[in-house]
């Protein structure tokens, strides 16, 4: 029997890529990309961000996927410039890269620029990229600060992050781990969760944001690379009733909700 080579990832799982994109679950909406854009600054700001960012860190990616990992492991480069410029935009004061690498040195970018403290988490559950990740992020002039296994990070929580890029493992690590990342998500927190490409891991993601009462912005648009690899943004609904109301009615940002929750 032939078997199209997209049906597997590259650690040999099977995940196929085939299926509709579109929610058929009750109270779960997949909003547009440009119904966040207002609240990162408007559609043309933002987008100017995005392909500045993609400049930037153009040649240190290029490094990275030659010297450290490849560019099928690595995050893409559309998707490392969309986290800088989110970043940029909702100046969160805490992030969490969940599958270190290259995002680890993307985090600490905006972490140095930041005009306020920045806690950064760099997290993996294999010991060797870790270590490989420290070595990078040192090399690029960042301190190692944050890097932490998978199994600490989840005894100290996952919630007190703004921000969360989730890229963790293999797929089979991502599917069964994503609920613990949802269940721990603080209000406002902005979770992107990538390599929903996946027809059955985007099924996944589906179910437990539906069940967790969390809104989905597509952002195929901005993230999808040479591989068909793409993204979603997640964030939770104030109340179960919001899941059906306009998405970007749910967003809030990560520095405004710091901000309003400080009493
Ligand atoms: C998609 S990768 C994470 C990529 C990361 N966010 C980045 O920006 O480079 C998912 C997992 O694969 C592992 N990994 C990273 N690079 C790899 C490589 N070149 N070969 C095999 N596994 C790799 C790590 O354990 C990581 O958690």
């Amino acid at each position: 029997m032939r078997v199209k080579a997209e049906k597997w990832t590259s650690r040999g799982e099977k995940w196929p890529t085939e299926g509709e994109k579109g929610s058929s679950l009750p109270g779960m909406r997949v909003a547009a990309a440009e119904e966040l854009f207002p609240r990162l600054g408007g559609s043309r700001g933002f987008r100017e961000s995005f392909e500045k960012s993609r400049r930037e860190l153009a040649a240190d990616y290029i490094d990275y996927i030659f010297t450290t990992s490849s560019a099928l492991h690595a995050v893409s480069l559309p998707l490392a410039a969309f986290m800088l410029a989110l970043c940029r935009a909702t100046e969160p004061s805490s992030v969490a890269d969940l599958g270190s690498g290259f995002s680890s040195h993307v985090l600490r970018v905006y972490a140095g620029e930041a005009a306020h403290p920045v806690r950064v988490a760099s997290v993996d559950d294999s010991p060797s990229w870790l270590e490989k990740t420290e070595e990078f992020v040192e090399r690029l002039g960042h301190s190692p600060d944050g890097v932490v296994s998978w199994a600490d990070f989840k005894q100290t929580g996952a919630g007190a992050f703004d921000i969360v890029l989730y890229d963790l493992g293999t797929m089979d690590t991502r599917a069964r781990e994503l609920e613990t990342v949802l269940a721990g998500a603080k209000q406002g927190a902005l979770v992107v969760v990538d390599d929903v490409h996946y027809a059955a891991y985007r099924r996944i993601v589906e179910e437990r944001a539906s069940e967790r009462h969390f809104v989905a912005y597509d952002l195929e648009e901005l993230t999808r690379d040479e591989y068909g690899r793409f993204s979603w943004l997640l964030t939770r609904s104030d109340t179960e009733e919001e899941t059906s109301v306009p998405a970007s009615a749910a967003l809030r940002s990560p520095r405004t909700k710091a901000v309003n929750s400080v009493s």
